[in-house]
């Protein structure tokens, strides 16, 4: 089989020959169908996370079809759709290769109705801002800030939508607006022009602003535009450091909540959501050999707003 190793820090993808893996008792072997590219692949392949062991297959988007499972394995079987996210392409290898070897426990079914392609995204981007949306503390008729439309934006604010809030989209520029409110949003404020957090004041405050990208410069102005007792939840992971003054939040008696989602019932239940909910992330589709290309279109914004490998 074909897969692609990073095999030292921020080394490049390598197109390597390496035999199908045999599954053990209690492992399962995947043949991939589709496997998104994820801001979080730069972190893992620049040793950005901690604990990063090389050579490694990237990919943690993934979508395959079982092909043979190890005699203990009892809840699945072959020719089912699953799909995985991290720890796949982080502490293990992941699927940016033909074929993969998974635990039954980091498995998800993929329900029917579902894209096996298009999905692919929603087991990182998509699981990620369902979780953070979910826990952030809005219920239905609050403003809810998504701050940066990518991969894991443009879906912030479909769920958003979907789950009754009022979705303000905050991005650098003009550029996303339309997208931006066709995919949901009932406001959209660029950060180059004007005041957005005052904007966002005028309309009462943000319940909550989900930061989904780099923002050094602006987090006084993020924890400008929540109201008080609102929460700012941070999922970029790009260990950036920011700088913000401490008397708002003490006096507006605000949060900042760190998020990550690794919980396989909470997959499930987005898998299902977003079925039920129509969301879907919008996708550019690369063929396997394309990785780098499809990798480097997602780091320049390029891809709106998601790369995803389509295997034959
Ligand atoms: N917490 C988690 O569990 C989790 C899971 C997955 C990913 N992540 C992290 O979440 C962040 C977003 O991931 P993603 O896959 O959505 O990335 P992405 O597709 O590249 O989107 C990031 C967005 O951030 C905004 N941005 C602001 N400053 C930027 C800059 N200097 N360079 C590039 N983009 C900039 C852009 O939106 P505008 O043009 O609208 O400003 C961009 O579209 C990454 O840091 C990723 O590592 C976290
Ligand atoms: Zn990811």
């Amino acid at each position: 089989m074909k897969c692609y190793q990073v095999s030292k820090e921020s080394g490049p993808f390598e197109m390597v020959e390496r035999p199908i893996p045999k599954p053990n008792s209690d492992q399962i072997l995947i043949k991939l169908l589709s496997c998104g590219i994820c801001k979080g692949d730069t972190s893992i392949k620049n040793a950005i996370f901690p604990g990063v062991k090389y050579p490694l297959v990237l990919g943690h988007e993934i979508i395959g079809e079982i092909v043979e499972l190890g005699s203990n394995i009892k809840n699945l079987k072959k020719n089912d759709i699953v799909g995985l996210g991290i720890p796949a392409g982080y502490m293990f290898d992941g699927g940016f290769s033909q074929y993969m070897i998974a635990k039954e426990s980091d498995l998800v079914l993929i329900p029917k109705g579902l894209s096996y392609i298009e999905s692919a995204p929603l087991l990182c981007a998509g699981v990620t801002t369902y979780s953070a949306l979910k826990n952030c503390g809005a219920k239905p008729g609050d403003l809810v800030a998504v701050c940066g439309i990518g991969g894991l934006g443009h879906l912030a604010i479909q769920y958003g939508n979907k789950m009754g809030f009022n979705i303000v989209a905050i991005s650098r520029s003009e550029d996303k607006k339309d997208l931006a409110m066709k995919l949901g949003a009932k406001y959209y404020f660029s950060i180059d022009k004007g005041d957005f957090a005052k904007e966002i004041q005028n309309l009462g405050g943000a319940k909550a602003v989900l930061l989904a990208g780099p923002s050094e410069n602006i987090a006084d102005k993020l924890i400008e535009s929540i109201q008080d007792g609102g929460k700012l939840m941070l999922l970029g992971t790009n260990n950036i450091k920011m700088e913000f003054s401490i008397n708002p939040i003490i006096f507006g008696k605000k949060s900042i909540q760190g998020w990550v989602c690794f919980d396989n019932e909470i997959k499930k239940e987005c898998l299902e959501f977003s079925l039920k909910n129509d969301v879907k992330p919008m996708i550019k589709i690369y063929k396997f050999e394309e990785l780098q290309k499809g990798y480097e279109d997602m780091c320049s914004g390029h891809a709106r707003f998601r790369s995803v490998i389509k295997f034959d």
